[in-house]
């Protein structure tokens, strides 16, 4: 049983933007060679004052808007990051908390860049049993602070943002697997035996430091595309529906080229998927909420479109939904 519905979206990002050439200014790095190998122009780097839970906090209040619901309507918050701004409590309180939801349901869920796609199916699951009738569902992430700014492999390709989704429970009236709005299929997966690829070298429980981001990029790529490819399929056939249905793919956003071949493996035609990346960059589990809350905002994604979402992270994880909006 699934089925619950878009009602709203909303994005933050950071003041500041961080450009190709300026990252050329301090490392040994050029803007010819990150655009080339991901697609990414520039990225937005969280300064004082900015955290996650406070980009969080403003893509939430944003999709509240959006969606009309007020804050002490929310039930539940999911929040995805593997960034959160304590080891504990789960920024998801902190969230709560600023917005003024009062005493509802609220936790992170760590899945890094897939994180978005296991908040999203795990407030579905909640809605959908009765847990409550309104869920803000966030990717929020300030992966600036954990990366290694030495490492010029891998400092170039992140960025810092939120986003997030008001989901309503299932409209049993008109649900979604009889033509209504709602989510139709999710699939999640994770291999825990690839850890060593991409993982960030800290945690409170081994060196109790946070540690940096350590990643074998060509690896993950390969990795990626074929996960992504075959969790793609899955999630189509579950909910019964050709590739050719699909109106938008919102992938995550962790390289151009990962997107054009996930794309093209399916035969998804380049025009249907949306990209952020050039101007965001990698921002984890906040790339997808991100990249819907833009693509709804310029008025590409509308009411009654078929959208995939789709996203590939360390562990590994990875998972995919199909959604009629
Ligand atoms: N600027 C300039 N040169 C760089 C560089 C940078 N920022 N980073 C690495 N290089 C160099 C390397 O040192 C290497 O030089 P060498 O050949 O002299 O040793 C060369 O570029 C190629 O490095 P390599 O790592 O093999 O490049 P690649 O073609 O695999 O591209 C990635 C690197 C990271 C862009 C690519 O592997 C990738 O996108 N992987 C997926 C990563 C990802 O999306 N992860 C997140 C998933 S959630």
């Amino acid at each position: 049983m699934t089925g619950s519905r878009l009602l709203g979206t909303g994005s933050a990002l950071p003041e500041r933007v961080v450009t190709n050439a300026d990252l050329a200014r301090q490392i040994d790095t050029s803007d010819e060679w990150i655009v080339e190998r991901t697609g990414i122009r520039q990225r937005y780097i969280a300064g004082e004052g900015e955290t996650t839970a406070t980009l969080a906090t403003d893509a939430a209040r944003a999709a509240l808007a959006d969606a009309g619901i007020a804050a002490s309507d929310i039930d539940l918050i999911v929040l995805a990051t593997a960034t959160p701004d304590n080891t504990f409590p789960a920024s998801a309180t902190k969230v709560q908390h600023a917005l003024g939801c009062g005493p509802c349901v609220a936790f992170d869920v760590a899945a890094v860049c897939s994180g978005f796609l296991y908040a999203l199916a795990t407030a579905d699951s909640l809605l959908t049993t009765g847990m409550g009738k309104h869920a803000l569902v966030i990717g929020a992430e300030t992966f600036s602070r954990i990366l290694d700014w030495d490492d010029r492999a891998t400092c170039v390709l992140f960025g810092d943002g939120a986003g997030a989704a008001v989901l309503g429970a299932p409209d049993n009236a008109n649900p979604a697997s009889a033509g209504g709005p709602g989510l139709l299929a999710s699939k999640l997966h994770a291999d825990g035996a690839h850890h060593d690829l991409l993982y960030v070298d800290g945690g409170p429980s081994t060196t109790q430091t946070v540690g940096h981001l350590r990643m074998s990029g060509r690896e993950v790529f390969r990795h990626a595309v074929t996960n992504l490819s075959s969790v793609l399929g899955e999630v189509l056939e579950q909910a019964g529906v050709e590739a050719e249905a699909i109106d938008w793919v919102v992938p995550h956003q962790a390289n151009r080229r990962i997107l054009d071949a996930t794309a093209k493996k399916l035969g998804i035609p380049g025009e249907k998927v949306i990209v952020t990346v050039d101007r965001h960059a990698n921002t984890s589990a906040a790339s997808v909420p991100l990249a819907l809350d833009t693509a709804r905002r310029d008025g590409r994604i509308r009411p009654g479109d078929l959208v995939m979402f789709e996203a590939m992270g360390g562990g590994f994880t990875w998972g995919a939904s199909l959604m009629r909006l």
